[in-house]
């Protein structure tokens, strides 16, 4: 199971470097937001799915508790990632294709990158520590009665 919980989480590390990746896709193209729309489409369905099955495998896993704790930091990172367009929204900024950051709204759209990043060395974080602590070793009927 550890295993398997590894390989969720591998593909979770490599789906958010992809969203680094597909970012700056949107960014260098033009129109801006045709491309910028896989960025959206990996943070709004891929992402989420593997963070919830991941989260689950951490549990059937035995990752332990503060691994399982830094998972659900990822969760709330991750549901930041739209939370941060909602508060500038809710500020005054205005998405594109007619973009606007009143006041201090860019400041708060530019947690976004942050956050992502900080999201995606936390979950290679937990993988190394995961990894670290090898399979899960269950002690046989003989073994606890010797
Ligand atoms: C690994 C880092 C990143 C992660 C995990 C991430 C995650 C996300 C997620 C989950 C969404 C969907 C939000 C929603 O509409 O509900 C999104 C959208 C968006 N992100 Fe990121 N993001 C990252 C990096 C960046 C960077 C560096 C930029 C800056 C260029 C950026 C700009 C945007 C924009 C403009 C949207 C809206 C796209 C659209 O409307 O379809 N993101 N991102």
């Amino acid at each position: 199971m550890r295993k398997a919980f590894l390989v969720i989480n591998a593909l979770l590390t490599l789906s958010l470097i992809a969203q680094l990746y597909l970012a700056a896709l949107g960014v260098f193209s033009e129109p801006e937001e045709e491309l910028f729309r896989f960025h959206g489409m990996n943070g709004r369905i891929i992402l989420p799915i593997l963070l919830i099955l991941w989260i689950v495998f951490g549990f059937i896993a035995r990752i332990g508790r503060t691994n399982i704790i830094l998972t659900f930091v990822c969760l709330v990172l991750l549901a930041l990632q739209t939370a941060y367009f909602i508060i500038a929204g809710a500020m005054g900024a205005s998405p594109p294709p007619n973009a606007t950051t009143p006041g201090a709204t860019s400041y708060v759209l530019a947690l976004h990158g942050l956050g992502g990043t900080v999201l995606l060395l936390l979950t290679a974080w937990v993988f190394v520590r995961v990894k670290a602590m090898g399979p899960i070793v269950r002690r046989s009927a003989d073994a606890l009665q010797t």
